[in-house]
């Protein structure tokens, strides 16, 4: 009886693939980096061929290391960054143009000119979301006009759209399956989150087609079988879910007022909030958390655009440092009576702010300013960022308190002690970090143990979340109020207009 599971976790700037037994354990696993394309400023790329190549081969890496036959595993589950639009030939299976990823600018003129339009409002009430480049609607709307032919195509059934995940399942699949879950379709601004559907007036002020769309399922589902030929067995895909959403599902965040936080490549916050999709007040996103049995929960969202992105910055853009994990100790050095401040609107800024147009600052920088100032301030960035967002949920939902509650934290920042006790400080709150910090890896091989009877529902699966280290909040009142006034004032000189 096949018992093992193999989690795909596809994100901006690598693919993971990780074979986990009964328990969840982690027994082999496989990374690998690809391009990222910057054709112009603002403007962000991936080869949707070398994504899929990258799967395949930390696919077949993982089995291997991990000492298993293809036939063990039980089910695949996929994970993976969201918004980023892949449209494709549904005869030839080739993509028809680069993937525009979620950091991607290039529709900002479209946003404002359907704000213009007062169309705003509608948007958000449908689908939750806002205006802004970073969603898919709008990139497939530029795809459509821009590659030739491409909109009449579309319209006559010819091309498929799908997010990373639909991509890899049709590829997967060899192409028998174009589906998505309701999680990764919350993202596009072509879903109606509250009745779970592709919506006709999305569909038309963003000008897609319905038949170039995906069928959505639930988180666990049955999303198709792997043509043998590509991991050597017919394997089932039974677990999908946006990165975000499997990583509050791998922290175990099932109960309305429990938080997450992910530092990647960005920083995406979600509270669950149950049953009730609250309209934020505060410019938050209301998101699909999962959905399961047909049974959706919701979300408040806030997403961050540059976290680690930041760090990479700092090394491979400024190269002040060698290793991103030198951040943190560089940081600790920096002199404390020297506040440098770092606004990383580096893709411009996301939550709350929504400026697509404003661009990265650093303020403060005396001629005593070293690259440990400059790191620590990159860091700090990331830990006001997180605040911004805290402030916002709490302002939005009645039970909002528990937005100060405990904050779970995952992804690769998260290893700087000095990091965390700084977001524990500026918050005022206490951060968990968890034991296990591939979560997102972990709520996709989840969901796909779920489907297959493998894995306990989702009580059961929380009991066995464990803390690896609670930071609490040292940092006196005064100074925290202090710090994060003088983060304040920064980004109001970095906007391009008032949020
Ligand atoms: O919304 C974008 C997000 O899904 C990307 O996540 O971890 O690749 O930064 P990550």
């Amino acid at each position: 009886m096949p018992r093992f599971i193999l989690s795909i976790d596809q994100g901006t700037t690598s693919t993971r693939a990780i074979v986990f037994d009964a328990k969840l354990k982690p027994v082999g696993s496989a990374q690998r980096e690809f391009r990222q394309i910057f054709p112009k400023a603002g403007w962000v790329e991936h080869d949707p061929e070398e994504i899929w190549e990258s799967v395949v081969a930390t696919c077949r890496s993982a089995i291997r290391k991990a000492k298993i036959k293809p036939a063990e595993i039980a089910g695949i589950g996929i994970t993976n960054q969201r918004e980023t639009v892949v449209v494709w030939n549904r005869k030839t299976g080739k993509p028809i143009h680069r993937a525009i990823v979620w950091q991607d600018r290039r529709t900002a003129d479209i946003c404002a000119s359907l704000r213009r339009k007062g169309l705003e409002p509608t948007i958000t009430e449908l689908s939750g979301l806002l205006l802004d480049p970073y969603f898919s609607g709008t990139k497939i709307g530029w795809l459509l006009d821009t590659v030739k032919g491409a909109g009449k195509r579309a319209f006559a059934g010819d091309l498929c759209f799908g997010t990373i995940d639909s991509w890899l399942i049709w590829r997967l699949t060899g192409g028998k399956a174009h589906v998505t879950d309701a999680t990764n379709a919350s993202r596009t601004l072509l879903f109606n989150i509250h009745d779970g559907k592709w919506d006709d007036t999305l569909l038309e002020i963003f000008g897609v087609p319905r038949a170039m769309l995906p069928e959505v399922r639930d988180c666990a589902a049955e999303f198709g079988v792997t043509d043998k030929s590509i991991l050597g067995a017919a394997i089932p895909i039974l677990g999908v879910a946006g990165d975000q959403h499997a990583a509050t599902i791998g922290q175990a965040c099932f109960k309305p007022g429990m938080l997450k936080s992910t530092y990647g490549t960005g920083c995406f916050a979600l509270l669950n909030t149950g049953d009730q999709a609250v309209r934020s007040r505060n410019r938050l996103l209301t998101t699909i958390a999962y959905q399961l049995d047909g049974q959706r929960t919701y979300a408040l969202e806030g997403s961050i655009f540059v976290a680690g992105a930041a760090v990479q910055w700092l090394r491979d853009g400024l190269k002040v440092i060698k290793r991103a994990e030198d951040t943190g100790r560089l940081a600790a050095m920096a002199d404390a009576d020297h506040p440098v401040y770092f606004v990383p609107a580096l893709v411009g800024l996301g939550a709350p702010y929504w400026d697509a147009e404003a661009r990265g600052a650093i303020y403060g920088i005396t001629r005593g300013t070293t690259s440990a100032e400059i790191a620590r301030a990159a860091l700090e960035a990331v830990c006001f960022q997180t605040r911004d967002l805290l402030d916002a949920m709490q302002g939005d939902w009645e039970k909002g308190s528990a937005a100060r509650t405990v904050l779970r934290v995952d992804g690769g920042m998260v290893a700087s002690n000095w990091t965390m006790q700084f977001l524990a400080d500026i918050l005022g709150a206490p951060v968990d970090r968890p034991k296990n910090l591939e979560t997102t890896a972990l709520g996709a091989a989840y969901l796909a143990g779920l489907q297959a009877g493998i894995c306990p529902a989702p009580d059961a699966f929380a009991k066995g979340w464990k803390s690896d280290r609670r930071f609490t909040p040292k940092m006196r009142a005064p100074e925290r109020s202090r710090r994060y006034a003088g983060w304040c004032d920064a980004v109001s000189r970095t906007l391009t207009r008032a949020p």
